[in-house]
């Protein structure tokens, strides 16, 4: 009797294994004809990072390009992407040795949370950018519009959407040159090409949380004064970020640093 109930036991089981087993390949066939669809349609209407460094690129971390920018501008923008994983890779590693009971953390953060923070750089980092879309067009004319002054602005009728400027590739330095241009008061981070696509990547609402982190003070001066009496808001400022990735870096890559200002 109870060999009998095992032995339908066992059927049952099997049966139902097999139901699963068909059902996980149907469902692989389905999400496997989607992505190819899906594929399909990015590689008409976007180029990537391929055409420079096809592996290391071709991670969906990095946004995408559009068809508007050429061979030159894609050399420029993969720098700058390699220069956004450096300082964000750096400042972590960082944090996670240091902890928030660190002068430079504290500088620009105060007694703000330090899981805030990590969680943060983390985020802008790494987080899957597939539907983030940098174009070269000045579809918007404000490029134009803005001579020498804009290098890039994000697009207000399409949150995903990022023009960049020539005025961009004319204007940004790379990370390795930190402190060579000036102090960070003569020459503020967003002039570092891979900290202000770091910039770029906050005005998108699913990155910057629906404005969790916002633009709520720009000034050196006030940056530094909201570190220390509001951290609840510094570690939402996107200019404290800024601050702090361009300090964190040039601090161990330069004796001394070149912050070129008094703190508050
Ligand atoms: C690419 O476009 C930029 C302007 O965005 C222009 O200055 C440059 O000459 C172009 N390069 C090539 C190879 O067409
Ligand atoms: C990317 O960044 C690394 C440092 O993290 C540097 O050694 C390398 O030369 C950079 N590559 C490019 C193509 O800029
Ligand atoms: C923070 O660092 C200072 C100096 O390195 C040290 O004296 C202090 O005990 C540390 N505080 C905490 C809470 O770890
Ligand atoms: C970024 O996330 C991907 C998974 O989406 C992971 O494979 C990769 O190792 C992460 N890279 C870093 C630098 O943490
Ligand atoms: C920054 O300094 C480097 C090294 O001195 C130089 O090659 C580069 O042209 C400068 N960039 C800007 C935008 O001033
Ligand atoms: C902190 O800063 C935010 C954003 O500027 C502001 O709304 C808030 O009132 C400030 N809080 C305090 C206590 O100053």
């Amino acid at each position: 009797m109870s060999k009998q109930i095992s032995n339908f036991r066992r059927k049952g089981l099997v049966f139902l294994t097999s139901v699963l087993c068909i059902g996980t390949l149907i469902a692989g066939f389905v999400l496997a004809i989607v992505a190819e669809r899906n594929a399909v349609k990015m590689k008409n209407t976007r180029k990537t990072f391929s055409t420079v460094a096809t592996e290391e690129w071709a991670n969906p971390q990095f946004p995408r390009l559009h068809k508007t920018c050429n061979t030159t501008d894609v050399e420029f923008l993969t720098k700058t992407m390699n220069d956004t994983q450096t300082v964000a890779s750096y400042a972590k590693e960082q944090l996670l040795v240091k902890g928030s009971n660190d002068t430079v953390y504290k500088r620009w953060f105060g007694d703000g949370p330090l899981y805030d923070v990590l969680g943060v750089i983390e985020g802008v980092a790494n987080m899957t950018k597939m539907d983030v879309l940098l174009r070269c067009d000045d579809v918007d004319g404000l490029c134009a519009a803005n001579p020498n002054y804009y290098a890039g602005h994000h697009r207000e009728n399409a949150d995903a959407e990022t023009v960049i400027c020539d005025y961009f590739y004319e204007t940004r330095a790379w990370i390795s040159d930190i402190c060579s241009n000036g102090t960070l008061k003569e020459f503020p981070p967003t002039r570092y090409a891979g900290i202000d696509m770091i910039h770029r990547y906050f005005h998108v609402s699913f990155i910057n949380e629906d404005e969790y982190i916002g633009e709520f003070t720009e000034e050196a001066e006030d940056v530094l004064e909201l570190a220390k009496a509001n951290s609840t808001f510094a570690v939402r400022n996107v200019d404290n970020y800024l601050y702090y990735l361009a300090d964190v870096y040039s601090s161990v890559h330069v004796p001394g640093g070149c912050l070129g200002m008094e703190e508050a």
